[in-house]
């Protein structure tokens, strides 16, 4: 649990996790209302009663970064991949995010607004109470349109917060292949007026890397974003560090995401910003490239988020319980900064730490109950599975059928 009023955690801050034993929790109106020690419990709390003797109540988990809204898979390119060739290799052959724009041009809103919500009902039942969703596999005026309503769709539908964000810039579609200027050209004239008017995101994003979208592209996209109110969230670092992080500091980016390759530089220039880092370790994990360095960030006094890049690319899971684990095993992060990385952290990321994120009276009634367990280090030590009895969003337990 934490006090109002905090908005991130940074350096040695993340390694302390404020917790109580044997505690109370009381929920009015979808919030929390107060919480403390149990011998302080009011005592008029006996209607819609929970014993959670021997089990832990935290928030749910903040995922700040994916891509949920996609159509069909790509397990193809993951044989491909495991027979020799590179994520790289497969992009450049009509593979990759092409490949997945061309599924869902030609699929329904409705179909996609389906195929959607599984995966968000999934993410939901292993713990996840706020979510950021990025268009960036339409790469048509229409088709990324289409992605942003689904995103709306599911924002009315469901209990838990949903941020937008506009990743018209994700790849450069064939039929703009020598044109890559047309087509952000196209995004900025045709797509985002309409983004504006019709309120479909609440963020811009780019894929600045090698190969895909330049800094210079990345500063004319953030630009065109500001002039209609989008704050940036990018995607920098994944495969090269080619300047996305600096730009992104200088244009006030609220995150910069991946970071897999971080130079001294890079990790200097976030210093004492309103930036977040957020590292993606069920990516690294998927395409056997480099984990994001956080214990060296987290040493050099910056925080991190950790999110899961949820998409059917370079992450085909949206469980951040797995996330949490790996940050631990793979990263080197306690048990205490993945737990804060993945909730208050992840919360700022998306612009929601006044609403969920920690256990804060006035905050959201998001939070998971445990099976009994012994300590939360228990949950990112037993990895692969998540341990979650039951998950509530704005005090309301949420089950699906599947
Ligand atoms: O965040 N890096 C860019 N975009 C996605 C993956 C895209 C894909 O392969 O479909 C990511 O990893
Ligand atoms: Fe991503």
């Amino acid at each position: 649990m934490r006090e109002p009023g905090i908005r991130f955690l940074a350096g040695a801050e993340m390694k302390i996790l404020p917790t109580i034993e044997n505690a109370y929790l009381v929920i009015r109106d979808g919030k929390i209302d107060s919480y403390g020690e149990m011998k302080d419990c009011p005592s008029d709390q006996e209607e819609n009663y929970i014993d959670a003797t021997g089990k832990m109540v935290l928030p749910t988990w903040c995922d700040s970064h994916t891509h949920i809204v996609y159509a069909g898979n790509r397990e193809g390119e993951f044989v491909d991949r495991i027979n020799g060739k590179t994520y790289k290799e497969i992009a450049d052959n009509g593979g990759g995010i092409v490949n997945s724009a061309k599924k869902l041009q030609s699929t329904t809103e409705l179909d996609l607004y389906n195929q959607s919500k599984k995966r968000l009902e999934e993410v939901i039942q292993m713990g996840t109470g706020a979510v950021e969703i990025k268009s960036g596999y339409g790469l048509t005026k229409d088709a990324e349109l289409k992605m942003l309503r689904v995103i709306k769709k599911l924002n009315a539908a469901y209990d838990l917060p949903i941020k937008a964000t506009f990743l018209g810039a994700h790849a450069v579609p064939s039929d703009y292949k020598d044109n890559k200027q047309g087509y952000l050209d196209m995004l900025i004239s045709e797509v985002l007026p309409i983004i504006a008017e019709e309120k479909l995101a609440d963020y811009i994003d780019i894929f600045c890397e090698t190969g895909y979208f330049t800094v210079e592209d990345t500063e004319l996209i953030m630009k065109a974003g500001r002039s209609y109110g989008l704050a940036p969230k990018i995607h920098v670092n994944q495969f090269t560090s080619i300047g996305g992080v600096q730009i992104g500091v200088k244009y006030g980016a609220l995150s910069v995401d991946h970071l897999e390759v971080m130079n001294q530089e890079d990790i200097e220039i976030l210093k004492g910003t309103d930036t977040m880092p957020v590292a993606l370790p069920s990516c690294s994990y998927f395409l056997s490239i480099p984990y994001t360095p956080a214990r060296e960030m987290l040493d050099a006094g910056l925080p991190l988020a950790l999110a899961t890049d949820y998409n059917p690319g370079s992450t085909p899971s949206g469980n951040m319980n797995f996330v949490v684990s790996t940050a631990c095993i793979k990263m080197k992060m306690t048990p205490e900064e993945a737990l804060n990385a993945a909730t208050i952290n992840g919360a700022y990321a998306m612009g929601l730490e006044g609403e969920v994120g920690s256990i804060t009276v006035g905050k959201r009634a998001n939070f998971i109950i445990t099976e009994p367990i012994n300590s939360y280090g228990f949950l990112p030590y037993s990895f692969g599975r998540d341990h979650i009895e039951s998950v509530y969003l704005d005090g309301n337990r949420q089950i699906f059928g599947f």
